[in-house]
């Protein structure tokens, strides 16, 4: 009896959490996508929407604490599940496998952008990952490119799943069929033209070895050596 309802809570913790986050890494997502129309563009979102995600009430309530709580959710049910009879439907499996990845990476990813920010006042923006990827393309290519289509899938699939648990009542097409995958597939190839714009492949894009983020990288933090 104990168990089932520490499970329900660990359930609805980890809904309530994902949904809080969810906030940010659709605004977030969505500002990736833009980028396909160019540096200015990429940048003016993040401007517009930077006051907003960084406002200290709100990065510590809806970006840091429900991260850290939803991760910490997600391992603690990972030791407690079960070792099932039969695999889990693909979707299930897609959200769990993306739901790794991203804890995997997203604290890394957290200090490479958030932590350069605080600690050395530049932002990395559209030049900063422009650096990134022209400075390391063999993993910055893949990761970026994963990074986002994981945070589409485990949003998008996590949000369905999450609203539903707390009884909202969500059409069923929404969450398997074409109806899910077309808008998935949709607005993952929008990320994919996103994340490839930041290396020029869409247009032509200033030097990136030559801006700010770069130089803390290259000689602040003595990666250039
Ligand atoms: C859903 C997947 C992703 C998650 C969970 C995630 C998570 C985060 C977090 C937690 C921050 C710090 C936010 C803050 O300032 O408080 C951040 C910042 C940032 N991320 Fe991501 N990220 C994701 C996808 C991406 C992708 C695909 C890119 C680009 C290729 C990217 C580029 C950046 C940049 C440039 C910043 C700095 C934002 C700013 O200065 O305002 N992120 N990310």
């Amino acid at each position: 009896m104990a168990t089932t309802t520490n499970n329900k809570r660990l359930a609805l913790v980890q809904a309530v959490s994902g949904l809080a986050f969810a906030v940010f890494s659709t605004l977030h997502l969505t500002n990736t996508m833009v980028s396909a129309l160019g540096p200015g563009a990429y940048n003016g979102f993040q401007r517009v929407i930077r006051p907003f995600y960084q406002h200290p009430v709100v990065e510590i309530l809806l970006v840091a604490v429900p991260l850290v709580v939803h991760v910490a959710c997600a391992v603690i049910s990972v030791k407690r599940r079960p070792r099932a009879r039969k695999p889990p439907n693909l979707r299930l499996r897609l959200h769990r496998y993306s739901g790794y990845f991203l804890a995997l990476v997203v604290f890394g990813h957290t200090a490479a952008t958030r932590g350069i920010m605080l600690a050395f006042g530049v932002p990395p923006e559209f030049e900063g990952l422009s650096f990134s990827m022209a400075w390391m393309p063999q993993m910055f290519y893949p990761y970026y490119a994963m990074l986002a289509l994981c945070g589409l899938y485990h949003t998008v699939y996590g949000t369905t799943q999450s609203l539903r648990l707390l009884g909202v009542r969500v059409p069923a097409a929404m969450s398997r069929g074409p109806r899910f995958w077309l808008p998935l597939a949709i607005l993952g190839g929008c990320l994919v033209v996103g994340v490839l714009s930041f290396g020029g492949w869409l247009y032509a894009i200033e030097d990136p070895m030559q801006n700010d983020y770069a130089r803390v990288y290259l000689e602040e933090l003595g990666m250039g050596e």
